[in-house]
């Protein structure tokens, strides 16, 4: 690592190995906008990590933890106000507002630049500025992207080795003229000669910003997840959504997991759920017993990104090198290979400390322990938490680790060809109306789903929680341009598939979250979805049989497999039964949708809206 000092004034000073004029010149620009007192070419090394925490140890950003309870693992405790990713501060500023469409905040490209050159100058004085170069994919495969991003958060440096392939190398496969995305990060929060810092700066004002048509990130005031930890939401979600548009491939929030039978046979499945629904818990699922010798694999937990092959089928990647998961309600019956993950070597934020240097939140044990340093540094204890309802883990509190740290890691999890998609799953949070699982008859038929589904809201994003709202392909936050040009960019991908002479995967959608008349869940979930999974892949091989209703198929009771588990009939039915009342109202807010969506919606889809309701009222 090279650390040039420099006073105000711009001198850049790259590594040798920078050989990329526009880069270099680029962050001139940005040094010289922002003023930082120093600037730091990230190499992505261990003794680099090792030194930048040991540095935020120093400063009160993080906290080691017990080196024999939790070796190499550190404790950030976030700014309270500084807590999740912040939608009604993201924006997609294309040069047409229809471009953004009306789900996505939108704002003028030049109005914004304005805006944030205001913001940003002189925004890390005091600060580092810390060049990190980091690929989205296997590094220098065809797939690939590369970004920089250059933030004045070393807890951004850190994490970001963590989440992507992130050093030095990322400059071999730049060389002096290859394309990266460029990403400037800011806390926001200059220092003044002699002021004390906080432990985590950041600035009430926030800014999360895209620039579709040139391909630009910029991000002010939040040092929290995918609102600084730019290759994720921001790279790989909503910029990569708008590359694979232009390109014919397709940027998702899915976790891709592969399914392993007794017999050899392996199978790859997406699945898409909003932020918080359980995709990491999926993505490493353990089988329960009765399944004997069924391998279930993760390739990702968050982010796909699916291209079609010459053959037709569609292979898809994860993009990311990390999981960036959400710790309350994880354990080691719920997700054992997750807590395994976590043994070592993670980076834990707001979650609760134990006395002995370890951490703790909500749902990790029966029995909390009998005192904790909460999330805000507080002291907690069973007592008083009954008392002031003041949770030890904030609910979105999270840990970032690295893939390979995952005991059931696929062995392709890092293979530049992707791994080819059997099925989709699309699922939602939702206590009632529907069912365990359905699949949809035909593409079409599929696209409608996810692009109607709906779900409870969770703490992931700042805002109300538990209210239902539309969450298109879980894409809702995420998407980087006009919704209605990404559902017919979706049908668009069926019809290259049937060209290409290949069979689409299938669709499903499920919903793990139905509730009782005392708002119990129904259905055990975690484990136990093996069940379900089970039957779509015999679906896809024609192996099994469903009862079909007017939205798709269902499996009657007796097509899953119940050894192991207690469900009655009766329960089955309540998790799977169609009500027409909570139907009609439902298609009524799927018509709703459509209106808001109406100016480009692919005609397909209120079709099949009409027909569904047709159907339904029969
Ligand atoms: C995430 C999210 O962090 O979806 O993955 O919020
Ligand atoms: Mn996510």
């Amino acid at each position: 690592m090279n650390q040039p000092r420099m006073a105000g004034t711009a001198s850049i000073n790259p590594p040798s190995y920078v050989k990329h004029a526009k880069l270099i010149a680029w962050v001139a620009e940005i040094a010289a906008l922002t003023n930082p007192d120093q600037i730091v070419w990230c190499d992505g090394s261990e003794e680099e990590y090792d030194r930048l925490c040991a540095q935020m140890v120093a400063s009160g950003t993080m906290k080691k933890l017990n080196p024999v309870k939790r070796p190499n693992s550190y404790l950030a405790n976030s700014d309270p106000s500084d807590v999740a990713r912040v939608e009604d501060r993201t924006y997609i500023c294309s040069e047409h507002k229809e471009d953004a469409g009306p789900t996505n905040n939108w704002m003028a490209p030049a109005e914004m630049r304005a805006t944030l050159n205001g913001l940003f100058a002189g925004c890390m004085r005091g600060r580092t500025l810390y060049v990190v170069p980091f690929s989205m994919g296997p590094l220098g495969s065809p797939i690939a992207h590369i970004g920089v991003e250059l933030s004045d958060s070393p807890y951004v440096v850190v994490n970001m080795r963590i989440m992507t392939r992130m050093g030095k190398a990322v400059y071999d496969v730049l060389g002096s003229d290859g394309a990266f995305v460029p990403c400037v990060h800011s806390v926001g929060a200059p220092l003044e000669q002699g002021q004390a810092d906080v432990a985590w700066p950041c600035n009430a004002t926030k800014y999360i910003v895209h620039y579709p048509e040139t391909r630009e990130i910029w991000s002010f005031g939040s040092g929290y997840g995918g609102n600084a930890l730019l290759g994720k939401k921001c790279l790989a979600l909503r910029i990569a959504s708008t590359m694979g548009r232009d390109n014919g491939w397709l940027a998702e929030h899915m976790l891709i997991l592969g399914v392993e039978s007794p017999e050899g046979k392996k199978q790859y499945i997406a699945a898409a759920f909003p932020s918080a629904c359980g995709k990491t818990n999926f993505a490493m699922l353990i089988p329960p017993l009765v399944f004997k010798n069924w391998k279930v694999t993760t390739i990702g937990d968050d982010i796909a990104w699916i291209k079609p092959g010459s053959d037709g089928r569609l292979y898809a990647i994860n993009p990311e090198a990390g999981y960036f998961g959400v710790a309350p309600g994880t354990n080691s019956k719920t997700n054992a290979n997750c807590m395994a993950s976590l043994a070592r070597d993670t980076i834990f934020t707001n979650v609760a400390l134990t006395d002995d240097g370890d951490v703790w939140w909500e749902g990790m044990s029966k029995e909390s322990p009998a005192h904790l340093i909460d999330w805000q540094g507080k002291d907690w204890t069973p007592e008083s938490s009954k008392q002031n309802g003041q949770k030890a883990a904030h609910p979105n509190a999270r840990f970032t680790v690295a893939a390979t740290q995952n005991p059931v890691l696929d062995t392709e999890w890092d293979n530049p060809a992707g791994v080819p998609i059997s099925a989709f799953i699309f699922g939602g949070r939702r206590s009632s109306t529907v069912p365990l699982v359905t699949e949809a008859r035909d593409w079409i038929e599929g696209v409608y789903m996810a692009a109607t589904m709906g779900s409870e809201t969770t703490a992931a994003a700042v805002g109300q929680q538990g209210v239902v709202r539309r969450d298109p392909f879980a894409m809702l936050p995420f998407i980087g341009y006009n919704m209605s040009d990404y559902f017919a960019h979706w049908i668009s991908i069926g019809e290259r598939i049937t060209k290409l002479g290949g069979i689409a995967p299938k669709i499903f959608c499920v919903n793990w979250f139905r509730t009782d008349a005392s708002g119990n869940f129904v259905w055990p979930g975690f484990g136990d979805n093996m069940r379900v999974l089970k039957w779509m892949l015999d679906r896809v091989e024609n192996q099994v049989d469903g009862q079909e209703h007017i939205f798709g198929v269902t499996p009657a009771y007796e097509h899953l497999h119940w050894d192991g588990l207690d469900l009655s009939k009766d329960d089955y039915k309540q998790i799977t039964s169609i009500d027409t009342q909570a139907w009609e109202k439902e298609l009524s807010l799927h018509a709703e949708l459509f209106e808001k969506l109406a100016h480009r919606l692919p005609i397909q889809l209120d079709q099949t809206r009409r027909r569904l309701l047709q159907t339904l009222s029969a």
